[in-house]
């Protein structure tokens, strides 16, 4: 059985602790958050990294932020495997470049969940054939900490910019980016317009001999996470577990 620790656990926290707690392949080996309440666990919480929690873990669920995925990337790499949610942090370069090294040093996995992100096993199957990825995404000027009061696009140019200017709102941009053709060559455009309710987002993919566009669009609602993301986290931690279904897609 594996045991799992949640390195934040706000929305989509939240949304995979339930659903560790309601499954038999897995238990809860600790909570790290600064607010989660600890009346509320059946597990130990802690507010601060303690790499002896690490250590009894087989798998580290992150759910915090880019900057907190950061300053535990060591302990969580020398410790055990990851499924990661705070993606923009692989905007930075000299990150990415330490992860991979850390991987290979412990032997470690690092899962990427495809988010809202319909058919990315196929954006990365076809990275050879790849020249082109646009990702198009709107949303309400609250869900970007904006205040705009009219549709504007508040960015456009490589995926990597877009990841520094809003890195808790472009996780769709930067999975895109990293299962395709990268930070540099992915194009990012981020309208912001106060008429929608929703998060949308539209990829188009061109390639030699291949194009494809994706969309996607879930309700907003409160923070910065749309509906599908919690739910389509559960799935992905399902096939982490290789949790047997009785139809495998692959
Ligand atoms: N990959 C995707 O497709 C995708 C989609 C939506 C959101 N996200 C990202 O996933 C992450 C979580 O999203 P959310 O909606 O659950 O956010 P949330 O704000 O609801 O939860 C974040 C949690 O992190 C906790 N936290 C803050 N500082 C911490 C620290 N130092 N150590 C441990 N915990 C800490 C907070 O207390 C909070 O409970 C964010 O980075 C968000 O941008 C990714």
């Amino acid at each position: 059985m594996k045991k799992i620790g949640f390195l934040g656990c706000g929305k989509i926290g939240k949304a995979l602790l339930n659903y560790v707690i309601a499954i038999d392949d897995a238990r809860v080996a600790f909570i790290q958050d600064p607010l989660f309440p600890a009346e509320e666990a059946s597990c130990p919480v802690i507010r601060q990294t303690d790499s002896q929690f690490y250590r009894k873990a087989d798998l580290i669920v992150e759910c915090a932020t880019a900057d907190v995925l950061k300053a535990n990337i060591s302990t969580i790499l020398d410790s055990c495997d990851l499924l990661m949610f705070s993606v923009t942090a692989f905007s930075d370069e000299s990150f990415e470049r330490q992860v991979l090294e850390l991987c290979k040093r412990h032997g470690r996995h690092i899962y990427l969940p495809h988010g809202a992100i319909l058919g990315l096993d196929g954006l990365c199957d076809a990275r050879p054939l790849l020249r082109e990825v646009r990702v198009t995404t709107t949303k309400n000027p609250k869900s970007l900490g904006l205040s705009d009061g009219k549709r504007t696009v508040v960015y456009e140019g490589p995926t990597r910019g877009a990841c520094q200017k809003f890195p808790r709102n472009v996780n769709v941009h930067a999975t895109v980016a990293l299962a395709g053709i990268g930070f540099a060559k992915t194009f990012s455009r981020i309208i912001s317009d106060p008429m929608v309710a929703t998060n949308s987002h539209l990829i188009e993919a061109i390639g030699d001999g291949v194009q494809f566009s994706i969309q996607v669009e879930s309700t907003a609602g409160e923070g910065v996470t749309g509906a599908f993301t919690p739910v389509s986290a559960c799935a992905s931690l399902d096939r982490v577990l290789e949790k047997k279904r009785a139809y495998l897609f692959v």
